[in-house]
């Protein structure tokens, strides 16, 4: 279920922010500004970015795929080192499907061998048959010609995969061949676990070759093979670790995020060990800082399987805690040397309070007194946040690094600079909410003067 937030809680949220706008970033007066660096260094002096480099380093010794054993490791490390700077720490579990793509594809056709790839959730099979030209796959491309037990040749393109090989199997197909229908390879998914007959994808050329030989009338006979293909379901877990607010507390909620999983393959040093890292040693520091505000430290599961876990998360919130919650700081490559500069970004590429106080610090901290740049993306953990209308922002470096989702994303590529400037950044920016002596945000004379900071068009890859 995905929450909304209706616009009575929109219109209040906003009346509460009062100074602090999408404008206005919050910054102290020029005469305070001394003393917002020195609530700034409290936290600042604290954060050890040798922790963040430790804790990457044990998490990226293995791919913490989602629902496998590596990832079960990471959640019991992440956990006992909540435990150790006293919080209570809760796992949130989820189901999924987890997908071991084939040890074996092998497609012949008249003897040749031609490369294919296979899709997510395919399944494995043996056949032999002859090609019939299907189109598009629409239930009309079926009509009229006999395609029991043949193999089904398909474009891509106007319907999903599934519905493609869903229809070609109901026309009696025995399996079914995809071709693009632009430059590259199909790197496609069948959505979920099935017993759809086998499928594989081919170029645009490949296939447009095939299709000139069936529209000539020739019979062309292929041999498909896939083995090895496995669809299971499996658990993955959030890990929730949550301080209370020390002293008058306003009763506010500030999230901060990462995703604990990597991707099959990659040790994810980077991707998101980095963002882990910080998560774990923000927490360490904010366990014995006063604060007014409540913090929440959570990291994902399953991100890189569709943002499952930040999606459970948000649609497990209590209605109370939905409402207080004033900003999620979720943080995803956080640390690679050979990344570009740090950027904020939003699902919709518009300011909200967490890029109002992220580039707030970033000023404060510069030697160079420049504001962090925002701009417009998802593929990370703040999209269910802000798709359920509360703020949320992605700090990352951008552009990515080349070694992003390979097996060279490892601890050689850490820079221990970029991780001490986005934990600095980000833990002065929440400390200015939370910290006792600045007033809950509807008060919001934390925020006298702006910070100019700009939009980016900036690629990430
Ligand atoms: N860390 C990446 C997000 C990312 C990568 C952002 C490159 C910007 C540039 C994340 O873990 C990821 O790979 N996300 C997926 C999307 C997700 C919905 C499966 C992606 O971007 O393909
Ligand atoms: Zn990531």
């Amino acid at each position: 279920m995905i929450r909304k937030r209706s616009l009575s809680i929109l219109l209040a949220a906003s009346l509460s922010l009062g100074a602090i706008t999408a404008s206005a970033a919050p910054v102290a007066p020029a005469g305070n500004q001394e003393s917002e660096q020195a609530f700034d260094n409290k936290i600042v002096k604290r954060i050890k970015v040798e922790n963040i480099y430790n804790h990457i380093a044990e998490l990226a010794k293995n791919p913490r795929v989602a629902g496998t054993q590596g990832e079960k490791d990471a959640v019991d490390y992440i956990k006992s080192q909540f435990e150790s700077y006293g919080y209570e720490t809760e796992l949130q579990p989820f189901n999924i499907y987890s997908y071991t793509a084939p040890s074996l594809i092998e497609l012949s056709i008249d003897g040749n061998e031609l490369a294919t790839n296979s899709f997510t959730y395919g399944v494995n099979g043996e056949v032999t048959s002859e090609f019939v030209d299907a189109g598009l796959g629409a239930p009309s491309d079926f009509e009229g010609k006999d395609v029991s037990g043949k193999i089904a040749l398909i474009q891509r393109g106007s319907f999903t995969f599934a519905e493609k090989i869903m229809n070609a199997q109901n026309a009696g197909a025995s399996a079914v061949i995809i071709y693009n229908n632009g430059v590259g390879v199909i790197n496609g998914t069948l959505g979920e676990p099935n017993d759809y007959v086998p499928a594989v994808a081919i170029t645009q050329e490949q296939g447009s070759a095939l299709k000139a030989r069936l529209d000539d009338g020739e019979t062309v006979t292929a041999t498909l093979k896939i083995e090895g293909a496995k669809s299971e379901e499996a658990t993955s877990h959030n890990v929730v670790a949550t301080k209370k607010a020390t002293q008058k507390s306003t009763n506010q909620l500030i999230l901060v995020g990462a995703h604990h999983d990597s991707v099959d393959g990659a040790p994810g040093a980077n991707d998101d060990a980095s963002g882990t890292a910080t998560v774990l040693e923000l927490a360490r520091v904010f366990a014995n800082s006063p604060t007014d505000t409540d913090i929440r430290f959570v990291t994902f599961g399953a991100e890189e399987n569709g943002l499952l876990g930040s999606y459970e998360y948000v649609s497990k919130m209590t209605d109370e805690d939905y409402e207080r919650t004033v900003g999620m700081f979720q943080m995803d490559m956080v640390g690679s040397q050979d990344a570009g500069e740090l950027i904020m970004y939003t699902n919709d590429g518009e300011k909200n309070i967490v890029t109002d106080l992220g580039a707030a610090a970033g000023a404060r901290l510069a030697n160079t007194g420049e504001a962090i740049p925002y701009g417009e993306g998802g593929r990370s953990d703040h999209v269910p946040f802000e798709e359920a209308g509360i703020p949320a922002a992605l700090f990352i470096h951008a552009p990515v690094e080349p070694w992003y989702h390979t097996p060279e994303d490892n601890l050689d590529k850490i820079s221990l600079d970029k991780l001490e400037e986005v934990s600095n950044i980000v833990g002065s920016a929440v400390y200015q909410v939370a910290r006792p002596d600045t007033p809950a945000l509807e008060k919001a004379k934390v925020a006298p003067k702006e910070v100019d900071y700009v939009f980016e068009d900036r690629e990430l890859e």
